[in-house]
């Protein structure tokens, strides 16, 4: 078709490193796959939406890694952070699961400032042709940071912009699971904890929304949950991101799906239209050694490490 052209969102591809406390070669092979894909289709730009690493917040060279992995792509690209690179959402209790201290694993303003230091500026927008796209760093709402006043200054500011055609918005949690009027999860139940884990407070999402629609958003592409599902509430399309890595919630939508890929979108002047690309070979490997999850520190053994220099 002429006139069209297009675009790709990528998220989750989290490959980790052979020098830390933890690595699954076969995340690392899946965005070798995924980035080999993305090249091949030549997008105008690509959107990365967070969770680039494994461990990017406890391991600043994994952040470094991952940048010198998309410089080396030959496409512009804009990051925002997820919270395997920076710290998860805030939370001021703990689940009380066993494996997990959610409170500490809250995201400090140092552990952003990190993240900032490899890749800049984690609230962006930029408009190409008749796309506007803005991005930010979701885990600070709620937050009580310093920069979560900052993050809400810039949001107003966004809002009060001339509108463009297609207005997109990148964030790593999901908005909401099922509908924007859901209530706030409750962290301390079990059933619950990880609707809590994915999805941004109520609250914080209300007034978020509301600047959202002002801002005249079209579509808000989201990922963390590494299942594929679309929402559309009053005319704005919220897209849940496949994962890169590994797929996760399989069973929660029926409609949901947790194949790996990524996001191609083809703009034709007021229409745009959005395909999953799936993975060309999701990895067999099961080798690879260390906990999943967020296992508490003394459960990192750098001495499993396949490679050295990884302990800082
Ligand atoms: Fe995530």
């Amino acid at each position: 078709m002429t006139n069209s052209w297009n675009f790709i969102y990528a998220a989750d591809m989290q490959p980790g490193s052979p020098k830390s406390y933890r690595f699954k070669p076969a995340y690392a092979e899946n965005w070798r796959t995924a980035r080999r894909q993305i090249m091949d289709r030549h997008p105008e730009f690509l959107l990365i939406g967070g969770d680039v690493t494994r461990d990017g917040y406890i391991h600043r060279w994994e952040l470094e890694e991952m940048k010198a992995d998309f410089d080396g792509m030959g496409i512009p690209y804009h990051v925002i952070p997820g919270n395997m690179d920076t710290g998860n959402k805030h939370t001021d209790r703990t689940s009380g699961r066993p494996d997990r201290n959610d409170v500490t694993l809250n995201m400090t303003s140092e552990e952003l400032q990190t993240f900032e230091s490899v890749f800049g500026p984690s609230s962006w927008t930029f408009d190409h042709r008749n796309v506007r796209v803005s991005g930010f760093c979701d885990m600070l709402l709620g937050s009580g940071l310093p920069q979560e006043r900052e993050l809400w200054d810039w949001l107003e500011k966004q809002a009060n912009r001339p509108k463009s055609d297609h207005n997109i918005w990148l964030m790593h949690y999901a908005l909401f699971l099922d509908a924007p009027d859901e209530p706030a999860f409750d962290i301390t139940a079990p059933e619950h904890y990880l609707d809590w884990y994915f999805c941004v407070d109520q609250g914080s999402r209300d007034r978020l929304l509301d600047l959202l629609k002002k801002a005249g958003a079209t579509r808000v592409i989201t990922g963390h949950i590494h299942c594929r599902k679309e929402h559309v509430v009053d005319g704005i399309h919220f897209d849940l991101a496949p994962g890169i890595a590994m797929g996760q919630w399989f069973d929660r939508w029926p409609d949901g799906d947790a194949s790996l890929g990524f996001l191609e979108y083809t703009v034709s002047g007021k229409r745009i239209e959005k395909r999953f690309v799936p993975l060309e070979h999701e990895s067999t490997r099961t080798d690879g050694y260390g906990p999943g999850g967020h296992p508490l520190p003394e459960a990192r053994d750098y001495s499993l490490a396949w490679e050295t220099g990884g302990q800082s």
